[in-house]
């Protein structure tokens, strides 16, 4: 059984995990660089310093809770992108490094097909085709997998991602960043209707999340400065659920007409948006109707992490798909 080294350090997290093929994960080591918080969202530069400081660490942790050591290892694994340039480099340099040191082939993985195959850790095998919605802070993406590695984009957001404009409406709000668990918690006691944000309607499966982000900001600033805060201490409740309510709404009406327009066996939901509760619910309901399997990654596989990267890794090496050291960074990489 080959034993996968996977690093994985594409935006704000800088984390590590032994993988054994095909998609056992022994561990999984995540570092979050909690220092953006102060400027309400990643700041690349201080980002890649953070992964410089705590690849090594990081690394090690991965060997140790995996009772593993460097000779044990028969590749290494990294994200080569999407993602920022500086954090993309911190990991695919020390893989190289790695690889170099210990003849060990390397295998690069795109970042969101680590998300796609965030499902598979520890033996699960959705039925295919499968349908997944990759909602995270970088990206809204419908992919529809047909075999293995085998991926067709169906749709993307054409301007902000989904996880994006829920963290800049908290970031409105005053409730801090990230923003997704903290509006998430917030909507459970609100009032979904208390008021209506427009809702984006494209023809084809595309997304749009800048329009409610604007409205939000002039709704929000049509409110008196003087009274503004105790509008927000009577209503943040609400406003947290009508907010997602219709982040949630376009969603699920593209994922619906995606599934009137193929063929799927199950429905995947992927991405830090993935633990938002509302949005389960919708697309668990969805698949319930429909007899579709539904299936979202274990709590500790939905935001960033490496073992989803060991996890796409293991699958390719599977196929001999490795690469050559002259490997390089690719922030703007595409699924297809
Ligand atoms: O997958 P991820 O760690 O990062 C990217 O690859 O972008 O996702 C982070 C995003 C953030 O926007 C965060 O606010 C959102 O996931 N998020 C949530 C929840 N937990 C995290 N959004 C809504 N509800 C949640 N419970
Ligand atoms: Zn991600």
């Amino acid at each position: 059984m080959a034993t996968i080294l996977a690093i994985e350090s594409s935006c704000d997290d800088t984390a590590a995990a032994v993988v054994d093929a095909p998609g056992f994960v022994r561990s999984s080591v995540v570092s979050s660089q909690l220092v953006h918080a102060r400027y309400g969202g990643v700041v690349p530069e201080i980002a890649s310093r953070a992964h410089q400081r705590m690849i090594v660490p990081v690394v090690q942790a991965a060997l140790d809770n995996a009772d593993a050591k460097l000779e044990d290892l028969d590749a290494v694994a990294v994200t080569y992108g999407p993602g920022l340039a500086g954090s993309l480099l911190v990991g695919l340099t020390f893989a190289k490094g790695l690889a170099v040191a210990r003849s060990l082939p390397i295998i690069g993985v795109n970042h969101l097909e680590g998300h796609l195959l965030s499902v598979y850790a520890d033996g699960v095998t959705p039925r295919l085709p499968a349908l997944t919605l990759i909602v995270s802070g970088g990206h809204t993406e419908l992919v529809k997998t047909e075999s293995g590695l085998v991926h067709t984009v169906l749709g993307r957001t054409r301007d902000d991602a989904a996880g994006e404009a829920i963290d800049k409406f908290s970031k409105l709000m005053g409730l801090g960043f990230p923003g997704g668990p903290v509006v998430d918690k917030l909507a459970a006691a609100g009032n979904r209707d208390f008021y209506r944000f427009p809702r984006a309607e494209l023809d084809g499966l595309d997304f749009s999340f800048s329009g409610i982000k604007t409205s939000a900001l002039y709704y929000l600033k049509k409110i008196p400065v003087d009274e503004r805060q105790a509008f927000f201490d009577d209503h943040v409740q609400d406003l947290s659920a009508s907010f997602l309510e219709a982040i949630v709404d376009m969603l699920s009406t593209q994922l619906i007409k995606a599934l009137d327009l193929g063929s799927y066996a199950s429905v995947c939901l992927v991405g830090g948006v993935s633990a938002n509760v509302r949005l389960r619910d919708r697309i668990a309901n969805i698949c319930g109707t429909r007899g579709l399997d539904f299936y979202i990654p274990k709590p500790e596989y939905r935001t960033d992490n490496a073992a989803m990267v060991g996890i796409a890794a293991a699958q390719r090496l599977l196929l001999k798909q490795t690469d050559s050291l002259e490997l390089t960074i690719d922030p703007s990489a595409r699924l297809a």
